[in-house]
């Protein structure tokens, strides 16, 4: 049995304790006890190691998909802390303390596709247990206690696997060995410790992208780590090289690249080297399979001396560097940024390297495209320079850039510039000099850079894009319009109070960005004149919602794709009852923004309502109740002026009768015989009797009413077809009579349905509702009873002068 702690890697034939059988395994057992014991005293979550979560309980099975134990001082794993987690993708359970690696423990988490054990304390790998993970596509295994790397070939069993994370000391050549079939997405190699490499032992690894952390004391076997890394993937990130003064043994690894060597792109990052040993790979690598060289988050220390580099071939195509420091402190003779400017490179990128110039080269170069965003340059830059044929894009973003006319000017010696990118720079335009540009111009950035409504003054005639967002500009003077070739106009976030009118702009323009602006009321000229625009981008101003708005909104509901960032973007700023409502919810109904129209709701309305009450009034007869209640009022006004007594003895009639005529038989033969009897002691006001010739019938109504104690009426069907009737009855029971309400009398000669009432009788609908009536019996058994009751109902002692009274043989 061995002793050494993981001599052999992932050694799977035999699974090989590391702990001795004896006194050691006793401290181990205790330690392991003392760690059950404090977790188990600890919160929840901590006594997750041991915690024994059964299967079947009823919290459980849990539907959570990752599982993040990072950092819990985990010492051991055991089956029942995953068995919960049957959807299990995801679980990190690095910087803990575990030991071994049993993926038994997995066997309830067949879904497990991610599982990071970086920095732990493996030393062991159980391969039989592989096979539980057999869906894992990210696997970690590096920064553990791994001194060799080994794989035993159950590895192949992980057919999904793409990324793969190792660290060990040492490297074999058999170390890959067994997992030479597998293709892998992407390996990380934390070679921070490496001592002992063995030639060749990368040629069984396949992966696209390698990433080596290097040792962070440069030696031997890191640089024949690094060499074998050119030929093993087509992406090699090489992190973490760092040397003071001499570099050899990163810069010889270099010496052994080809044209035929694997690699394509080199990214070298978290550097730091003496500018010339940097630079010392340059020549090497423009001469090799490399076509990709980035360079990011590197320091220059010490010395930078200009070397003139042979670039005699050029198989590379970009350079990019990103996030330079530069902390050269002397250079001698020729400026040694000028080794930048001879690199022989179609795409070049210095992007935040701290570069206050570039120089011009001193022969023409093949420079296509130039990024130099977010360093120090000056308007010195390029003035003049005429080996810049071949440029087509230059991008100055986040310099110091200040004059326009001077950098116009540098765009003269560049005949194939169409892309420049001046944004973020603190420029303004110099009214005396004019701007010149090179006419291929076709895309300028100008955005961020504190420009007026001038910069019209200065632009170049071809554009098709031009970027002047963020900067202080008012309003589009009419000079935009000779920019015929204007396809993309971006102005957010300035200071326009309305959306350009498209027709002082050229009829090709496509999109149109006036964002963030202080537009309120888009005016009626842009929705006539822009009907070309394709894109229009004018969220977040401060929308007034009133009527005048409403054209623009429609354009929003019915054109959403037309409008960028509708209905989102678009909101009421005013007025303050609306204030952050959508404009897409903002509604204004036709009629209250247009004048003639509310009018003439208005109007017509009055129109069809005093119609209406009109012709109320008529299919009521209200005229003439008002007549006769005029005609009341007076009555009552005279009345009053006579005393209670009085109107008692004006009393002449036990009772009015008032009856259809179609009842007149009736009335007189039965009615008029049975009450008043021969005795005299029933008085009723015949209208054929008393009625007084020559005085208004209704005159002669309301008299009778008057001097009789009881009105009585004689209802019928026919009753109600009488509007005479109706009026009699009216004033019988209006207040002025009927101060007593007992002085009604209804008599119900033959039964009158509801539905056979008209509605201008309601009156009479609800006196017959509200008060009882007499009904007339068809048998004539009981007619006795009916005329006794009756004359009960009307039997008044009455104090009749008889001279009052009118002689009924007279009246008839
Ligand atoms: C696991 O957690 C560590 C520490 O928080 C983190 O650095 C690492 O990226 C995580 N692993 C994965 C695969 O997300
Ligand atoms: C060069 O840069 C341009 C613009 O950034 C890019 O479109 C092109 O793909 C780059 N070419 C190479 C070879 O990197
Ligand atoms: C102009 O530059 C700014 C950054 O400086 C960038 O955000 C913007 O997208 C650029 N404009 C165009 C049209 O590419």
């Amino acid at each position: 049995m061995k002793t050494s702690k993981s001599s052999f890697w992932f050694q799977c034939e035999r699974f090989i304790t590391i702990t001795k059988v004896t006194a050691d395994g006793y401290l181990y057992f205790l330690f392991m006890l003392s760690i059950y014991i404090l977790v188990q005293s600890e919160s929840s979550k901590a006594s997750f190691i041991h915690r024994r979560l059964p299967r079947g309980l009823s919290n459980c099975p849990s539907a959570d998909t990752q599982l993040d134990l990072t950092k819990r001082n985990i010492t051991q794993l055991q089956t029942s802390d995953f068995s919960c987690f049957l959807d299990l993708k995801f679980l990190n359970l690095s910087y803990n303390s575990i030991e071994e690696l049993d993926c038994s423990v997995f066997q309830f988490n067949p879904s497990l596709e991610y599982l990071d054990i970086s920095n732990n304390r493996l030393h062991t790998i159980q391969c039989q247990s592989l096979q539980y993970i057999k869906n894992i596509k990210h696997l970690d295994l590096s920064y553990n206690n791994f001194k060799q790397m080994h794989f035993c070939k159950e590895f192949t069993a992980l057919s999904q696997l793409k990324h793969l994370g190792l660290s060990a000391e040492q490297i074999q050549t058999n170390s890959f060995l067994n997992i030479a079939p597998m293709q892998l997405e992407y390996v990380f190699l934390g070679m921070e410790d490496l001592t002992e490499y063995e030639n060749g032992s990368l040629q069984f690894l396949n992966t696209n992208k390698l990433l080596i952390n290097l040792p962070t004391n440069l030696n031997l076997a890191s640089s024949y780590l690094l060499s074998d890394a050119l030929n093993t993937s087509t992406t090699l990130e090489v992190s973490g090289a760092q040397c003071d003064v001499h570099c050899d043994y990163f810069t010889k690894s270099f010496s052994t690249i080809t044209k035929n060597s694997k690699v394509v792109n080199l990214i070298i990052s978290n550097g730091a080297m003496p500018g010339n040993e940097i630079f010392k790979i340059m020549p090497p690598i423009w001469d090799s399979s490399i076509e990709h060289l980035y360079i990011k988050i590197f320091r220059l220390q010490n010395e930078l001396k200009y070397v003139k580099m042979d670039f005699l071939h050029h198989s590379i195509k970009s350079l990019t560097v990103e996030d330079l420091t530069n902390e050269v402190v002397s250079f001698r003779d020729t400026h040694p940024l000028q080794m930048f400017a001879e690199m022989l490179v179609e795409n070049i990128t210095f992007s935040r390297a701290e570069l206050y110039f570039f120089f011009c080269p001193p022969a023409p170069s093949i420079f296509r495209v130039i990024n130099l965003p977010s360093n120090r340059l000056t308007d010195d830059i390029f003035q003049n320079c005429a080996n810049l044929k071949e440029l087509e894009l230059l991008n100055l973003q986040n310099n110091k850039l200040e004059q326009m006319s001077k950098i116009s000017s540098m765009t003269l010696t560049m005949p194939n510039l169409k892309h420049l990118d001046l944004s973020r720079n603190g420029l303004h335009i110099d009214n005396e000099k004019q701007c010149k540009w090179m006419d291929s111009l076709v895309f300028l950035n100008l955005s961020e850079s504190g420009l007026t409504n001038s910069v019209f003054g200065c632009l170049p005639i071809n554009l098709q894009i031009l970027d002047l967002s963020k900067n202080q500009i008012s309003s589009i003077p009419i000079e935009v319009k000779n920019f015929v070739s204007l396809k993309e106009l971006h102005l957010a976030s300035n200071r326009l109070t309305d959306i350009p009118d498209c027709h002082n702009i050229g009829n090709n323009l496509g999109v149109l960005k006036v964002d963030e602006n202080l537009i309120n009321l888009p005016s009626k000229e842009f929705l006539q004149n822009c009907e070309y625009v394709k894109y229009l981008s004018a969220g977040k101003n401060p929308f007034q919602c009133n009527c005048d708005l409403r054209e623009f909104v429609k354009m929003g509901v019915m054109f959403p794709k037309r409008l960028i960032g509708w209905p989102e973007s678009y909101k009421c700023a005013d007025p303050e009852n609306l204030r952050g409502i959508f404009l897409q919810d903002f509604y204004l109904p036709e009629i209250s923004c247009n004048i003639s129209m509310l009018l003439g709701v208005v109007l017509g309305t009055i129109f069809i309502l005093s119609i209406i009450v009109v012709s109320a009034c008529f299919y009521f007869d209200v005229p003439w109740y008002i007549r006769m209640l005029f005609r009341w009022f007076r009555t009552k006004h005279r009345l009053r002026n006579v005393n209670q007594q009085d109107i008692q003895n004006d009393k002449l009639f036990h009772a009015f009768i008032s009856y259809s005529q179609e009842d007149s038989d009736w009335v007189k033969n039965m009615l008029l015989p049975n009450l008043e009897r021969k005795d005299g002691s029933i008085k009723i006001c015949h209208h054929e009797r008393h009625f007084i010739p020559g005085k208004a019938i209704i005159e002669n109504i309301i008299d009778c009413i008057e001097k009789s104690f009881k009105s009585i009426f004689v209802l019928s069907p026919n009753f109600i077809q009488s509007d005479w009737c109706h009026y009699e009855l009216y004033f019988a029971q209006h207040t002025l009579f009927g101060k007593n309400s007992n002085n009604l009398i209804l008599i119900l000669l033959d039964p009158i349905p509801q539905y056979l009432i008209p509605n201008k009788y309601n009156k009479l609908r609800s006196i017959m509702k509200h008060r009882t009536y007499l009904e007339w019996p068809k048998e004539k058994g009981k007619h006795a009873l009916f005329w006794a009751n009756l004359r009960e109902a009307i039997h008044v002692n009455l104090s009749i002068k008889e001279e009052d009274m009118a002689d009924p043989e007279v009246r008839t």
